[in-house]
C-alpha cells in the first residue's frame, strides 16, 4: 500500500489545501484536473488528449494501481474550501522489470489558476521524502520537456540533475519537434561512477 499521512499546507498566495494520498473515489476530480491541463499545457505533453484514457472507470482502476503497487505513488492537492478541486496531482510508478524497480518516473500538474504558487513544489517534496523513507527506491526520475522553463527551474532547484538529452525526442508536428531532458534525484547513496 503506497500512501503518505495527509498534511494540510498553504500556498504562497495564502491559498490552503489538503496533500494527501489520491484515492479511487478522486477519479472524477482526477477527470477534471486533466481537461484543464490539456487546455493549457498541451504544449509540454507527449499525450494527445485522444490518447489518454478518459473514463471514470479506467481512471479508478488507475488509482487503485498506485495504492496497491508499494513502490508507486499518487499524491493530490486538494482545494481547502471545494476539495472536489485538485489543485495538483503527482504520481510515481517504477517500471515492473525486476532490475529496473529500484528507480521511477513522476509525472506532474497543477491547475492553471494556482501554479507558481509552490504547489508544484510541494508535491514534488511529497514523493522525493516518501522515496528517500522506502525500502527499495534509490533513484526519482522524470522526463521534460527542454522548452518547459518553469518545469525545468523546479526540477533543478529541488535537486534533479539532467542525464541526457534526447534530440528531437518529440515530435509535435511535420517538422517540429522538442529535444526532452531525462534528470534524477538519487535519494540514497550515489552508485559509483561507471559501476
Ligand atoms: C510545472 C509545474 C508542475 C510546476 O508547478 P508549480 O506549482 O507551478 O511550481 P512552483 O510554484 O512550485 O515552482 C515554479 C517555479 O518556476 C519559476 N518559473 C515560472 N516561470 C518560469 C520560467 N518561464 N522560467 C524559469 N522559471 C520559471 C517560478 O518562479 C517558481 O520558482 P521559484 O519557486 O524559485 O520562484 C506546473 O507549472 C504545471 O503544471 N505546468 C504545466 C504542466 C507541466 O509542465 N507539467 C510538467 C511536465 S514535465
Amino acid at each position: 500500500m503506497a500512501r503518505v499521512d495527509a498534511r494540510q499546507k498553504e500556498s504562497r498566495t495564502g491559498r490552503r489545501y489538503l496533500l494527501r494520498t489520491i484515492v479511487p473515489d478522486d477519479a472524477q476530480t482526477l477527470l477534471d484536473h486533466t481537461k484543464d491541463f490539456e487546455a493549457t499545457a498541451l504544449e509540454f505533453s507527449v499525450t494527445l488528449p485522444e490518447e489518454r484514457q478518459n473514463s471514470l472507470e479506467k481512471r479508478r482502476a488507475w488509482v487503485q494501481e498506485h495504492l496497491d503497487e508499494p513502490d508507486w505513488l499518487a499524491l493530490g492537492a486538494f482545494d481547502g474550501g471545494t476539495p472536489e478541486i485538485a489543485l495538483g496531482a503527482v504520481c510515481f510508478a517504477t517500471h515492473k522489470l525486476k532490475r529496473l524497480r529500484h528507480m521511477g518516473t513522476i509525472g506532474i500538474s497543477v491547475h492553471s489558476m494556482c501554479r507558481d504558487e509552490g504547489i508544484g513544489a510541494a508535491l514534488m517534496q511529497g514523493v522525493i521524502d516518501w522515496a528517500r523513507a522506502h525500502p527499495t527506491i534509490e533513484c526519482v526520475g522524470l522526463n521534460v520537456f527542454v522548452s518547459n522553463a518553469r518545469a525545468v527551474h523546479l526540477y533543478r532547484k529541488l535537486g534533479f540533475v539532467d542525464q541526457y538529452v534526447q534530440k528531437a525526442f518529440i515530435k509535435m508536428g511535420p517538422g517540429e519537434y522538442q529535444d526532452d531532458i531525462r534528470m534524477a534525484l538519487w535519494v540514497k547513496d550515489v552508485p559509483p561512477a561507471g559501476g
